[in-house]
């Protein structure tokens, strides 16, 4: 299967039935699985609706996905050249640009976008980002989830935070302009947090965000039954 995809990632043109081959693809090794639940088009195009109605303007807007596996958000946005992506898997940022070539994908690690370019080895410490669409209007996706940690885990140690994605979440949120909408789908233990686990990222995001609007969400995960929410925070 992968070898068939790279083969297709290979050519210079694709038909039809090659990016729809592409886009069903998910990766099947037990590292990957993880973290790669990639969202319906047909809720990707729901949520994208709800930033819509929360405000966004889909014409002028500056959009951020940042982990935007195969692209299936990337798809659905109406100005694709006021797109900024990130993704770390090649396999899926290959898929990604063939899908959205007018976006700007990164083949790497979200968190390299708060580090000083070209090195990448220190925290930037005046201003926040490299990123040329900073501040953003929106922030959208299915971020990773879990306590795993990564090689740039450690330049962020400062904040205390414990999850992949309530860093992505803080993160975001400070790339947003004020009034700037992030809407993420992600574990619904974030919002139940029974055991007070996201109390520190919590009150972190607190002092630039509320939270707007939530969904709760049945089974909509080919390889997860893990319960998600949908939420959408605004910045303050
Ligand atoms: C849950 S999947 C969701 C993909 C896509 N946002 C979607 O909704 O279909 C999360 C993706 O994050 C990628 N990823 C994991 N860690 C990352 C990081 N530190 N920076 C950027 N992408 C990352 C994974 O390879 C995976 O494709």
């Amino acid at each position: 299967m992968l070898s068939k995809v790279q083969e297709i990632i290979a050519k210079k043109n694709h038909t039809a039935e090659e990016i729809i081959f592409l886009t069903n693809y998910e990766p099947n090794d037990d590292r990957n699985r993880l973290y790669s639940f990639y969202t319906p088009i047909c809720l990707c195009e729901k949520i994208y609706e709800l930033a819509i109605h929360y405000g966004f303007d889909p014409k002028k807007g500056k959009i951020l996905e940042p982990s935007c596996g195969n692209g299936n958000f990337l798809t659905v946005f109406d100005n694709p050249k006021n797109v900024t992506a990130f993704e770390t898997d090649s396999i899926n940022y290959q898929i990604a640009k063939i899908r959205s070539p007018k976006s700007n994908i990164y083949n790497d690690y979200f968190e390299k976008a708060f580090l000083m370019p070209p090195r990448h080895t220190s925290v930037i410490k005046s201003g926040l980002t490299w990123l040329k669409d900073y501040p953003f209007d929106l922030v959208i996706g299915n971020p990773p989830y879990g306590s795993r940690t990564n090689i740039y885990s450690s330049f962020f140690k400062n904040m205390k935070i414990k999850q992949i994605e309530a860093f992505f979440m803080y993160q975001s949120l400070r790339l947003l302009k004020p009034g700037g909408l992030l809407i993420f789908i992600t574990s619904s233990s974030f919002l139940r947090d029974q055991n007070n686990t996201y109390k520190n990222e919590k009150k972190l995001m607190s002092e630039y965000a509320e939270l707007v609007d939530a969904y709760r969400m049945p089974k909509v995960f080919k390889n997860t039954s893990v319960p998600t929410d949908i939420i959408v925070i605004k910045r303050k």
